[in-house]
């Protein structure tokens, strides 16, 4: 038997059950963020299992302060972008503040939309135990659902900041006790963010389902963070619970400036970043006017005129 991989073959799809397994086997589960097309290829191309649509993007594309704004339009456009530029990997897409909490039909129809439009394989929803009625009826329609709670970015206000949860007794038990709601009404995984790896080894443990943590410590099924927070690209936020892999913020301004120095001294372009008429039609100096158009000139647009043919 040949042991040669048939590049035609198309790779084997993560979903739901393959990271119940992973969770069996001990496997570690990478999840990150991505909100385009080429991000989701490369995060893809790193191994990464699950690819988070997440509304971190109010924050990281659109320049929020936080995530309240996002819409579900927001997250069907970026969902959409992910899923062509991902072969492979797990789509998770986040329902975006007041999408879900209100009304049950309401969240199905806005996971219905996710899935659908946004060509996403599952949605996540912040919160605990008052939940279950909204995720009930979502698993039932066939919607894998992902909880997410700890520090929810979407109660923020409730919360007074992004502060840790679950440090004291109290408020540890009842995450936990959200945590096993959440698993009970059908979530396939759970996001715990912000709490103390302590809490997060016995919420895993308490859990059949994976837990992919965000500022929980090492003791998750997986872990989980923004892609632009893992490549550096703003050297002013650095968080305790953020790793930096690379610094883009650094590295990208290099290469811009370079850009800029090249274009502003003649050498960029260079002779082999040009194209050349197949016969030599003009002299070396020669100016080729376009011939006008005839264009009557709109208001505000100045003209057409010049447009070459
Ligand atoms: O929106 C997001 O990126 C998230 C992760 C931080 C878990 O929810």
């Amino acid at each position: 038997m040949s042991t040669q991989k048939d590049p035609q073959k198309a790779p084997k799809k993560v979903t739901a059950t393959t990271l119940q397994k992973m969770k069996v086997k001990g496997e570690r589960i990478s999840m990150v963020t991505a909100y385009d097309a080429t991000f989701a290829r490369l995060v893809e191309e790193g191994g990464a299992e699950v690819i988070l649509v997440g509304d971190s993007l109010g924050m990281v594309v659109q320049g929020e302060d936080n995530t309240l704004g996002v819409t579900i339009e927001d997250i069907i456009y970026h969902s959409r972008a992910v899923s062509r530029g991902a072969k492979r990997a797990h789509i998770v897409a986040d329902m975006p503040f007041m999408s879900y909490q209100a009304d049950p039909l309401d969240a199905l129809k806005n996971a219905g939309r996710l899935i659908k439009e946004g060509q996403a394989h599952a949605v996540k929803m912040e919160g605990g135990k008052e939940l279950a009625p909204i995720i009930r009826p979502l698993v039932q329609a066939g919607i894998p659902v992902m909880g997410h709670l700890g520090l929810t970015p979407q109660s923020i206000h409730a919360m007074g900041g992004f502060k840790v949860q679950g440090r004291e007794a109290e408020a540890a038990a009842r995450i936990l006790e959200d945590a096993k709601a959440l698993e009970a009404a059908g979530a396939y995984a759970i996001v715990p963010e912000g709490i103390p790896v302590e809490l997060s080894r016995v919420i895993t443990q308490a859990l059949s389902v994976p837990t992919i943590g965000i500022g929980a410590g090492i003791e998750c099924d997986g872990q989980v963070l923004v892609i632009y927070d893992l490549l550096g690209m703003d050297l002013s936020f650095k968080p305790k619970f953020v790793k930096r892999f690379e610094t883009l913020g650094k590295t990208i301004p290099e290469a811009m400036q370079s850009y800029t120095d090249q274009v502003k001294s003649g050498e960029f372009p260079a002779e082999e970043q040009t194209f050349h008429t197949k016969k030599q039609l003009f002299g070396p100096r020669e100016l080729v006017m376009p011939a006008p158009i005839d264009v009557e000139e709109e208001d505000g647009i100045g003209g057409l005129h010049e447009v070459p043919m």
